[in-house]
């Protein structure tokens, strides 16, 4: 059984349809990637799957219970945090507040502390004290991924970390990732770089205007059908 799954998700903003019938699963221990255009419904799906969006009970299963229609507070309780796009930090308050926030709805024994995320990014410990706004959009970005695994959480859903930020940060940011593995969790990274999603992903998925367009492990898939599954045919 999958650790996580979708099946046939649908969703919908009032009456716009955003996703049709994605199906996709997450192993125990792996790391997904997501990738396709502005507008695909990447958000959607991390949205829906958080319970930011509510769906279908039966769209959703996190180890074969249907979690679909659960509100975000009892997904992330279930074990399931986002590091949502744009990082949403709490302006006003401080590196370290932002990170404790990542506790509450579930304070569970874990690999992931205040200490084992300073230890991730040093910068965050120097700068504790720091209020979120006067932070580099790196250092944002760090203080997101760390508040959502100060929950330690089973699945970790990331929305576009690159997005806005230099190459020589992004590369910091990723840099974090085997550690992050390592500490049990899996991952589903949703990215419009895909050549940073073949790097980081056992396997990856394509989606346009809604749908999955294709699926596979990144060694399998030819940039052709990346491109064509990503663009369109006709692009
Ligand atoms: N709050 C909303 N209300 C209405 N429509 C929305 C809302 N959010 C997204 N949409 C629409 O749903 C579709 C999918 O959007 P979504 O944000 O999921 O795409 P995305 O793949 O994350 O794109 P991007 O790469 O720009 O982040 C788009 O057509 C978008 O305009
Ligand atoms: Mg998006």
């Amino acid at each position: 059984m999958a650790l996580l799954e979708t099946h046939g998700l649908t969703a919908f903003y009032r009456d716009f349809q955003a996703l049709f019938g994605v199906d996709l699963s997450l192993e125990a221990g792996e790391t997904i990637a997501i990738v396709g255009a502005n507008g695909a419904g990447k958000s959607t799906l991390m949205r829906s799957i958080s319970g930011v969006l509510r769906n279908g009970a039966d769209q959703i299963l996190f180890e074969g219970r249907p979690i679909g229609a659960l509100t975000a507070p009892d997904v992330m309780s279930l074990g399931i945090a986002m590091v949502p796009e744009g990082r949403k930090l709490f302006p006003s308050l401080s590196v370290e507040e932002n990170l404790l926030i990542g506790r509450y709805g579930r304070a569970t024994k874990g690999p992931w502390s205040l200490e084992t995320i300073y230890r991730m990014f040093p910068v965050l410990k120097e700068r504790r004290n720091t209020p979120g706004t006067a932070l580099s959009g790196g250092q944002q970005q760090m203080v997101a991924i760390g508040r959502a695994l100060m929950s330690n959480p089973r699945v970790l859903l990331c929305d576009e970390l690159s997005l806005g930020l230099a190459p020589i940060i992004i590369r910091d940011i990723y840099a974090a990732f085997p550690a992050i593995r390592d500490s049990g969790a899996s991952i589903v990274i949703v990215e419009q770089d895909i050549g940073q999603a073949m790097k980081v992903a056992d396997r990856l998925y394509c989606m346009m205007e809604g749908r999955v367009t294709l699926s596979g492990r990144p060694a399998e898939l030819s940039r052709e059908a990346i491109h064509a599954a990503y663009f369109g045919a006709h692009a």
